[in-house]
């Protein structure tokens, strides 16, 4: 069976490919960057012995173009599930950024996993397939900081809800994880108050959950923090700085 990860260059997607390869899966992987994801699918392919073809698109262009992961879906055995790790924020990411960036973050945390699902979700369903996105922990409430991505984010993770719903009757799995900090270029030079988890430990827990529905926090105890955020009184929670 064939995989699409979408962001598998770095961090939980780059994992994500390498779990799922090693367990015999074929792929196509998708990001910007041609010469990390041609030599990770070269990796891959001859570490596990599985067919990887890289795929270069920018989620921020629209609309999207599909030729390429069209054209190497025509070589690989069926598709059976789309992973959507892609993911981008902003150091700028403030309410009042400018038009561009806003664009830019609502397109890739987003508007272009929604196009891509939309695109294969056809395909995934006549496969009995799976589709798994990730959201974060700073959808727990509105702050300062990260303003267009919690808000891009929040929209993914309202959107997947509403797949789960209109695919509960179908052979479709349907998951979305809500994710805590990860070690990752994401949160690379970040002054965290928590603790990151290992990619390759969170792309283990979705490997094994793979064929399951449902929401998730990844690491686990992270819930218990995006539920005390949401329950702060207004008036303690807008001193908070973070
Ligand atoms: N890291 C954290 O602490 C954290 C916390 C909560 C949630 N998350 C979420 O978890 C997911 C994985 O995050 P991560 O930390 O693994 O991120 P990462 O290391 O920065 O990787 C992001 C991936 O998305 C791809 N990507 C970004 N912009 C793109 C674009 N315009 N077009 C195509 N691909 C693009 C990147 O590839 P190229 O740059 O090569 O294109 C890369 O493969 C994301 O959805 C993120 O929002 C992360």
């Amino acid at each position: 069976m064939t995989y699409l990860v979408v962001g598998a260059s770095s961090g939980l997607g780059r994992a994500l490919a390498e779990r799922f390869a090693s367990a015999g899966n074929e792929l196509i992987l998708v990001s910007r960057d041609k010469r990390d994801t041609e030599a990770l699918s070269a990796h891959l392919a001859i570490l596990h012995g599985v067919k990887v073809s890289p795929v270069t698109i920018d989620l921020a262009n629209s609309p999207l173009s599909y030729a390429e992961i069209d054209a190497a879906l025509q070589v690989h055995q069926p598709l059976k599930g789309v992973l959507l790790p892609a993911g981008a924020n902003d150091n700028d990411d403030v309410v009042g950024l400018n038009d561009d960036k806003l664009t830019y973050l609502t397109r890739v945390n987003y508007l272009a996993p929604c196009e891509l699902l939309n695109r294969y979700l056809p395909l995934l369903k006549d496969n009995d397939g799976v589709v798994i996105g990730f959201g974060s922990v700073a959808t727990a409430r509105g702050r300062t900081q990260n303003a267009a991505y919690a808000a891009a984010k929040s929209a993914l993770q309202a959107y997947f809800e509403s797949l789960a719903h209109s695919s509960a009757q179908s052979g479709l799995c349907c998951q979305f994880y809500i994710l805590g900090y990860l070690n990752t270029n994401l949160a690379f030079a970040q002054d965290l108050p928590f603790p990151m988890a290992a990619p390759d430990r969170i792309a283990n827990v979705v490997y094994k959950q793979r064929f399951t529905n449902g929401r998730r926090f990844l690491p686990r105890p992270w819930y218990m923090v995006y539920r005390i955020v949401q329950l702060l009184p207004w008036f303690i929670y807008k001193r908070l700085s973070f």
